[in-house]
Order: structure tokens, then sequence, then C-alpha cells
């Protein structure tokens, strides 16, 4: 497509910036929305009725892990873009766990260039901290932020003593985003329950106690240097609870729609398959997750997208991996528990959107405005859809919530002005862009 191609979606209903519905007309030109109204009359490129159909800004998702390089059996960044694209994602941010890993410059260099060639959406990628790579952590760039394993890494990505995380917290400025577990307390417990094969035990090996602790050492580490921090898919009441207490405003948290509706008694229909780190809960803490995203103590949503196939996830437990995969699904079950009344739809947006586009301080995204960037997603809110495995775009071919009626599925999918996927098909020949994150001190 031609880089001034204009676009005219007629008669959407509108999602804008102010949380109120407009039925009326989207025009983007470029890359960029050119203008919103209730009836726009210009020539364009290409005009699609939309009438019936209902128009958000494109999800952003702030934790994936999409396994390139190194790990491509699993995901590799052009199976993961395509999955995004037909889950209405249109920018996310990557995780360092991959081979090798992403620790230094060079190796952020490396992904950014991977997804250049072959991402359909937006990208954006962590710098992983090492116990030895302070200097690294300072100065990479582009990142959206540094990634702390706290807990449930292995090798030279796990940081989980206090000794080794002050120097982090303290040096440098950027966004510090913590998987808060607590891996001496996982270690002891992976000993107490040596020998239980039922992966139902893992919630009880990493349990809520071992959150908690890595979350409290985290909030005391950020408030003695007012270091910005993130807390990545909070799991439990109890640190709903304590961020409920204590929240400084530079701190922000998330949850995945995993941890918010599935908890550990997935483990009996689902087996492995239902295991991840942090691990999912009660269905008590399914409840205080949901309060505390209503409320706003939990800020937004990501799916810690964590693919692995399926011959992995048929090992026999403690010997499989954890993690599942969640881009394709995220928004038609945050959509669909908006139509069943749980929350609203401008809420979803703006946990799924607008919000993680604030908190990464990513400009021109996460609204539908003149001057955004033309990432957008037409849903459509009046039919309900199974979860099929056999539609299933991400490469692990598995889904968690296969089986799940939902609606507000993607009916079309838009990156920087071009239309990446429609009602089934993918534009593979479209390219995202690398994003661009601020300072990282929103909220101080
Ligand atoms: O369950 C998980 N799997 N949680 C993580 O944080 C990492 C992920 C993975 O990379 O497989």
């Amino acid at each position: 497509m031609p880089s001034d191609f204009c676009l005219l979606l007629r008669q959407a209903r509108i999602l804008l910036p102010s949380g109120k519905f407009l039925l009326g007309d989207v025009q983007t030109c470029g890359r960029k929305i050119s203008q919103v109204g209730p009836q726009i009359s210009t020539s364009v490129d290409m005009e699609i009725d939309a009438t019936g159909l209902t128009l958000l800004p494109g999800v952003i998702d702030p934790q994936v892990h999409f396994r390139e390089p190194g790990l491509e059996h699993k995901e590799d960044l052009f199976t993961a873009s395509c999955a995004c694209a037909k889950g209405g994602v249109t920018s996310f941010l990557e995780m360092p766990n991959t081979r090798p890993l992403t620790i230094t410059q060079e190796a952020l260099d490396d992904k950014l260039q991977r997804a250049a060639s072959k991402c359909l959406v937006n990208y954006g990628f962590f710098i992983g901290a090492t116990p030895a790579n302070l200097p690294d952590l300072r100065d990479a760039k582009p990142t959206c932020g540094i990634k702390i394993f706290m807990g449930s890494a292995h090798g030279d990505l796990l940081v989980d003593h206090e000794a080794v995380l002050e120097p982090i917290f303290a040096q440098g400025k950027r966004l510090i985003a913590v998987h808060a577990e607590d891996q001496a307390r996982i270690n002891q417990r992976r000993l107490e329950f040596a020998g239980i094969t039922d992966p139902a035990i893992h919630s009880q090996i990493q349990d809520s106690q071992a959150a908690l602790n890595a979350t409290k050492l985290a909030l005391k580490l950020s408030k003695k240097y007012q270091r910005r921090l993130h807390i990545l898919h909070l799991s439990t009441a109890e640190e709903a609870d304590l961020l409920r207490q204590d929240k400084p405003s530079w701190v922000t948290a998330e949850v995945t729609p995993q941890h918010l509706l599935l908890n550990s008694s997935a483990y009996e229909q689902m087996g492995t398959l239902a295991q991840m780190n942090p691990p999912l809960r009660a269905l008590h803490d399914n409840q205080v997750l949901w309060q505390a995203l209503l409320d706003g103590v939990i800020d937004f949503i990501a799916t810690d997208h964590a693919p692995h196939t399926l011959a992995e996830k048929g090992k026999v437990y403690p010997n499989t991996p954890s993690g599942m995969p969640g881009v394709e699904t995220s928004l038609p079950l945050m959509l669909t528990q908006a139509m069943q009344g749980r929350c609203s739809i401008a809420q979803v947006s703006n946990w799924m959107s607008t919000a993680p586009a604030k908190a990464y301080s990513i400009p021109k995204k996460g609204a539908i405005a003149p001057g955004y960037d033309a990432d957008l997603v037409l849903v459509d809110l009046e039919n309900y859809r199974p979860v099929l495995r056999e539609e299933v775009l991400s490469k692990c071919g598995w889904n968690p919530f296969e089986g799940w009626k939902l609606t507000g599925w993607p009916v079309m999918t838009i990156v920087g002005g071009q239309i990446v996927y429609e009602r089934g098909q993918l534009h593979t020949e479209v390219r995202g862009e690398a994003l661009s994150f601020g300072d990282g001190e929103i909220g101080r």
C-alpha cells in the first residue's frame, strides 16, 4: 500500500477518548488517523462499511514471550504477529527470555531487526536484568524497560537477592518490570513437594506467599529509590490488597485474563495446560483481582502469551514448561466479560490499549482521535463463536480457552493505516513499526 493510502471506515460505533460512543466515520491517511466525525465526505482510496461493528483502538499487549530467537519451535515473530493481528493486538512488548537472552544492545538490535523484517504489528522489547549487566540496563535502547525475573527463571536472568536487586533499582531511571515470585521459597517448597506429579501442586509450590514476598520486596526497593516500577501479572488477592493500601504514584500493575478468569480448578480439565508462572490461584483471587482492576488498583491487562508445544506440555509434571498463549483471545475474552455486564467496553479498551500506552509512554497510541496512529480494531459484539483449536494461529497450536463461546471477535485489524487482518484473512505483507518510549517516569 502506498504511504499516502487513505481509508474511510463508515458508520462504525466508534469508542471516543471520552469513553462515549459515536456512530460515525473514521478516516486514516498514511499511518495516522486524520478525521473522526458523524459523517465524513471526502474521497479516499478505500471505503469500508462498518455498520453494526464497534471500532476500538488497537490492543497493546504489554507482556508477551514470542520465542525468537532460539526457541522458534514454539513460536516466532511472524507466527506470533499473525496471531496478534487476528486478536486485534496491534502492538506488543516482548520479554527477554529468548536464546540468546536479550541482555545486551547487540541482542536487542538483533530482535529489532528480525521484527522489522517479519512482524505484522508494532513491536517493542524489554532488556533483561542479570546480576552483571548494569551498564546494558542503563544504556540499551530503544527499550520499553528492564525486566527482572525475581523468580521462575533459569540461569542468568534470575535476580533473586536483595543485594543484587538493589543496585538495579538504585541506578538509572527507566521502568523496571518485575516477575515477582520468591525463588528461595519456591526452591524450598519444591523439595517439600518432590515426587508429586499432579500439576495442581504447582499452585501450592509457587504459592501466594511466594508472590507476596517478592512484590513486597520490589515495592520496598521502588520506594527507597522512587524508581518507576511495574508489577507484571499480579496473581493473588494478597498482592492486590497490599497495593490497595500502599501504591506509590510511580508504581503500576497488570493482570492477565487467565488470572481473572481461570483458577486452580482448571488443572482437573486442562492438566499441565493450566500450568503457568505465577500459577493460577483460587476463585477468591479471581474476584479480588477483578475488583482491584475495576477500582484502578490494577492498571491494565497483559496476556503473558507464553506458548509451549503440546509435546512439551505433554510431559509429566514437574518436567513440563509453564505458560500459555493469549494474544488471539484476550480481546474477545474481555469484551465478552463486558457484554455480560462485568465491566464496560470503555474499561476494556482502557485496560488493553490506553493505559498500557500511558504506562510505557508510547506516544500517539491508545485512542481514536485525529493525529493518533491508525492502529484500530473493528469488532463484532453481536455474534458468539467458540474458541477452536483448529483455528489457532499461534505455532503452539492450542489455547487455554478452547470451547469458550466468545463475542467481540475482531472482524478487521488495522496497523498504521493498513489492513492486516480481515474476516479470517491475513495480509502478511503488512509490517508494523518499532515502538518508541518516553522516559518512563509516568506518575512522578
Ligand atoms: O508461565 C510463564 N511462562 N511465565 C513466565 O513469566 C515465563 C513464561 C515463559 O517464558 O514460558
